[in-house]
């Protein structure tokens, strides 16, 4: 099994779980709500993206990692819903980010992140239908890369695959695994406790 196959294969739980901790398809979703993900998204990414280019930029520059970062887009989306510089500055931080002791758990984050631009189309189709009437942006985060998202997924594939050939160690690509699953962990763990009590708050 290729290791992307091994991703996919052994990531698929921690993917349920984190995929039920997304609260953007309930029918009473607010643009508070809305806000309010978006702002728990921007905690982990800022964080997180500072140590993936630590650990990626140029350990492995087939990545193009600046091509990819997505703080720029979450900035983009909570300026429109009223953020301006010194509040964005002001928003809690993720202090449980999975441990990415090496380059192949940096990979295994990367895939979490880069994949979810997939299901993030799904997000953006309802999106957009559900907030047809309503002001709130324009939806950077999970448009992504638009039209490129498919090429860039599988540009993606073939910088991780590339980087696994040439390690060549099983160590690798376990750790590669293992990296992606503290991220759906640390990742879903963060969402609920930010956006978990959104009934409650309303
Ligand atoms: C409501 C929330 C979500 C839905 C409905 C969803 C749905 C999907 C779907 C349908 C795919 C397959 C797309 C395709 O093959 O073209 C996918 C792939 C993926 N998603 Fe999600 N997703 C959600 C949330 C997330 C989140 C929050 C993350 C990460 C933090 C994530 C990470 C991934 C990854 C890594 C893949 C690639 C799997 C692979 O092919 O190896 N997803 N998702």
């Amino acid at each position: 099994m290729s290791l992307l196959q091994r991703l996919k294969t052994e990531t698929r739980p921690h993917h349920e779980r984190t995929e039920a901790a997304v609260r953007l398809m309930e029918p009473g979703l607010t643009p508070g709500d809305y806000r309010r993900h978006l702002e728990a998204l921007y905690g982990f990414y800022v964080p997180l993206e500072g140590e993936l280019s630590a650990r990626l930029t140029e350990a492995v520059p087939a990545l193009r990692t600046h091509e990819r970062w997505k703080v720029p887009l979450l900035e983009e989306d909570l300026r429109a819903l009223g953020h301006d510089a010194a509040s964005l500055a002001q928003l809690p931080r993720c202090p449980h980010l999975p441990p990415l002791s090496g380059v192949p758990e940096a990979l295994g984050c990367f895939y979490v992140l880069e994949g979810s631009t997939l299901g993030g189309q799904l997000i953006l189709r309802h999106l957009k239908r559900h907030f047809a009437d309503a002001s709130v942006g324009d939806f950077a985060f999970f448009r992504a890369y638009g039209e490129e998202v498919g090429p860039r997924w599988r540009a993606f594939g073939q910088a991780l695959t590339d980087a696994a050939a040439q390690a060549a160690s099983a160590d690798f690509d376990a750790r590669t695994v293992k990296g992606a699953q503290d991220t759906f962990d640390a990742f879903g763990t963060w969402l609920l406790r930010e956006t978990g009590h959104a009934s409650l708050r309303a």
